[in-house]
């Protein structure tokens, strides 16, 4: 084992392209969040970088098929993940992205120096080229049959399907994606990697975790499943593989090497880097040396990713980093397998997902609900699987009856018995009477019991076993509330309230262990019960560490006269409708159907007279969010929303109250008639109106702006 002295934690750069779904976030972002929290609380040095993946075709591609720049697909795929991953809490120091002019610097300067060293080499080959198009036809340019499953749909690189990595000459009947034409053969010249040379290390550093013979890292904490897929690749025979491509898109290939024209870095080369130019950049502004979490080997580099990045983490990257020299290899890899959705693959084509960023919009305040289930469900060792039920359940089973449950009755006993202030108890008193636990005194029974649990908790989160973390957590709630239910404090208080000072002194230090080591993984409610508790945020600073030292020690976490603020509940119940809602959503609604699929149509209004282009352009659409909504006193279909445009805020009057609680719309990103003239409607000035659509029973619902929209956009 190596004592380090700082920890860099990186998480998958994710492709620009596309929303984040619960897989991703479940994959890579939040076991890491929860990972790097919990390090933080236990005083280490650790670093959390991640970054968008900005170019490669999944970038162009998509620009293309929506007639937009690269450049347009990016800008707005980073700002909506830096808000998406803001808002669930995911807690990077740093998250870069690749267009930066410093990534692209450091990615040249990463390929000068291989160069240099001689790690390439150049080869000429045929490639398939669009002659329509006038490109040569890179990775997903090019699709056809997989060789190895006959799957239509594989990609010049790697088919889906089977997961094969493929070359773009073994695909049966190829097409250009920009043509739909059959391409020609013809030759270009590229630098590749020529991994063969370095399967005599890569061998012995995966297998035995050890490098030119010294001991790097222990392979037996590694997943097997990673292992696996790492064996079956340097069983196959490594191979060489291109480092550059004949694309207009991504890092220039250093403009002074001969034959440079034309040719970019292949995305897997310059995206990994994207690890070392985040760190570069947070260190410039924050007065640090990156070097000391690169070049230092007393810095351990740990990635989270997907299982579909292992053979680029584990295999490729490591032979850029080694082949420039000085660069530290990670000492783990915890990839994650994938999550299912209601029985079947996410896809994002067949919009067969739970968008992150939309979960937030429509059931706003459940942020820690969605990390806790997808903790619970992580796809550590095989595929795990998201439901709707199951996430309801899960809420309102374990986060409302166990931890909320606990939570709130020993703060409302604290306030009913003592005032809200923690007691104190005799040492020599009120155990005789303890039901629950036959140890002697309050010290052995903390030490023993929820020491143990902490430790236990904290060694599952060491080795990347979050599932079994968060079950030790609420462990300790079960616990805690046995132990209220055994020794009835609201029925003991009158015959032995010495007894009882032992139980609430208890529970209360329960409580407060909990509001530090639920953090990790519920940091917005672990905020909550701080307050409740009378006591600061965290802030990443020990906090746990300390608490452990203390509990060893039998001090106190909270010290008796300590008043703690009023009790709330931390989670209150989800209902069936809300769940209802988004598992219709998932199913498509009527407009969502392909006509194909055989929804009804219901007997929808007739058109009304066109209109001219003119008259349209007269209407102000606007996106906007929802900020704050209330009932309007004495009118059953009004709600009063204050609205926010980005430039201005607003008061509407909108006739939904019938069709949605305030709660459930708070935060949701809406379409507005922005220019409509102003109108009273029961003693208020309504400005503007929201747009909803209404189906063949009278229902509205919203007609949704994403949240990828600034609000104040134009709707034209
Ligand atoms: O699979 C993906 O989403 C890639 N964009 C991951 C890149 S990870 C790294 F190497 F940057
Ligand atoms: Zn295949």
């Amino acid at each position: 084992m190596i004592q380090y002295k700082r920890h860099l934690v990186t998480a998958a750069l994710p492709y620009a392209n596309g929303p984040l779904h619960v897989g991703h976030l479940c994959g890579a972002y939040l076991p890491a969040d929860v990972y790097v929290r919990f390090q933080r609380l236990m005083g280490k040095d650790i670093l959390y970088i991640c970054g968008s993946d900005e170019h490669g075709a999944a970038i162009t591609m998509r620009a293309l098929r929506e007639g937009k720049t690269p450049r347009e697909i990016i800008d707005a795929y980073h700002d909506l993940f830096k808000e998406t991953f803001r808002r669930i809490g995911i807690s990077f120091d740093y998250y870069h992205r690749t267009s930066e002019i410093l990534h692209h610097q450091t990615s040249q300067d990463m390929f000068r120096e291989l160069h240099r060293k001689g790690a390439f080499v150049e080869l000429e080959t045929e490639q398939y080229f669009d002659v329509a198009a006038g490109q040569f036809l890179a990775d997903r340019y090019l699709t056809g049959t997989c060789p190895k499953c006959s799957n239509p749909g594989a990609y010049g690189d790697q088919c889906e399907q089977c997961g094969s990595s493929l070359n773009p000459v073994d695909l049966i009947e190829p097409k250009s994606v920009l043509t739909g034409e059959k391409p020609e053969l013809r030759k270009t010249r590229h630098w590749y990697l020529p991994l063969d040379q370095h399967e005599s290390w890569l061998k012995p550093w995966l297998e035995e975790g050890t490098l030119d013979g010294h001991y790097h890292h222990d392979p037996a904490q590694w997943k097997n499943h990673v292992l696996g897929q790492c064996r079956s690749w340097i069983e196959g025979g490594l191979q060489a593989r291109a480092m550059t491509r004949d694309l207009d898109w991504g890092v220039d290939v250093p403009a002074e090497l001969p034959g440079a024209e034309g040719k970019k870095l292949y995305v897997w080369m310059d995206a990994p880097i994207g690890y070392i130019s985040a760190t570069r950049q947070w260190a410039l502004e924050h007065g640090k040396n990156w070097e000391d979490y690169w070049k230092d080997p007393e810095c351990e580099l740990i990635q989270f990713i997907g299982k579909d990045n292992i053979v680029f983490h584990c295999i490729i990257f490591p032979a850029i980093l080694r082949a420039h020299g000085g660069l530290n290899l990670p000492s783990n890899v915890p990839a994650n397998q994938f999550m299912n959705l209601e029985g079947e693959k996410i896809s994002t084509s067949r919009n067969w997902a739970v968008w992150v960023h939309e979960f937030m919009d429509e059931l706003p305040g459940y942020e820690d609900s969605l990390r806790y289930y997808l903790i619970k469900h992580m796809p550590e060792q095989k595929d795990s699987e998201f439901t709707w039920k199951g996430f309801q359940d899960a809420h309102n089973n374990e986060l409302v009856n166990n931890l909320s449950n606990f939570v709130h009755r020993v703060l409302s006993l604290t306030h009913k018995f003592y005032d809200g202030r923690i007691p104190d108890f005799d040492p020599d008193q009120g155990f005789e009477g303890l039901a629950g636990m036959d140890l002697g005194g309050f010290h052995d029974v903390e030490l023993i019991f929820l020491f143990d649990e902490l430790q236990e908790m904290a060694d599952h989160l060491r080795s990347f076993d979050f599932r079994a973390s968060l079950a030790k957590l609420m462990e300790i709630c079960s616990f805690g509330n046995q132990l209220l239910q055994l020794n009835e404090p609201w029925k003991l208080q009158k015959e032995d309230p010495d007894t009882v000072k032992v139980v609430m002194n208890l529970c209360l230090h329960y409580v407060t262990a909990l509001s530090i080591a639920m953090e990790p993984f519920l940091p917005f409610a672990a905020d909550r019960l701080r307050r409740m508790l009378g006591l600061e945020s965290l802030k990443g600073a020990n906090e746990l560490n300390d608490a452990l030292d203390k509990i060893a020690e039998g001090e106190y976490l909270l010290e008796p006269g300590h008043p703690i603020a009023a009790a709330n509940y931390l989670f209150s119940r989800i209902e069936d409708d809300l769940i209802q809602r988004q598992s219709d959503k998932l199913h498509g609604g009527a407009a969502a159907q392909p006509a194909s699929a055989g929804q009804e149509s219901f007997n929808a209004p007739p058109l009304k007279p066109v209109i001219s282009y003119d008259d349209f352009s007269k209407l102000d659409l606007r996106t906007a969010r929802i900020t704050a909504a209330e009932k309007v006193p004495k009118a059953d279909k009004l709600l009063r929303l204050e609205i926010d445009l980005g430039f201005e805020k607003r008061t509407v009057v909108s006739g939904i109250a019938e069709h949605y609680t305030p709660e459930e719309i708070v935060g949701r990103s809406v379409l507005i008639l922005a220019n409509l003239a102003p109108r009273q409607l029961r003693g208020i000035e309504s400005n503007g109106m929201i747009l909803m659509a209404e189906n063949g029973e009278g229902k509205l619902t919203f007609v949704s702006a994403t949240a990828e929209t600034q609000p104040g956009a134009e709707v034209k």
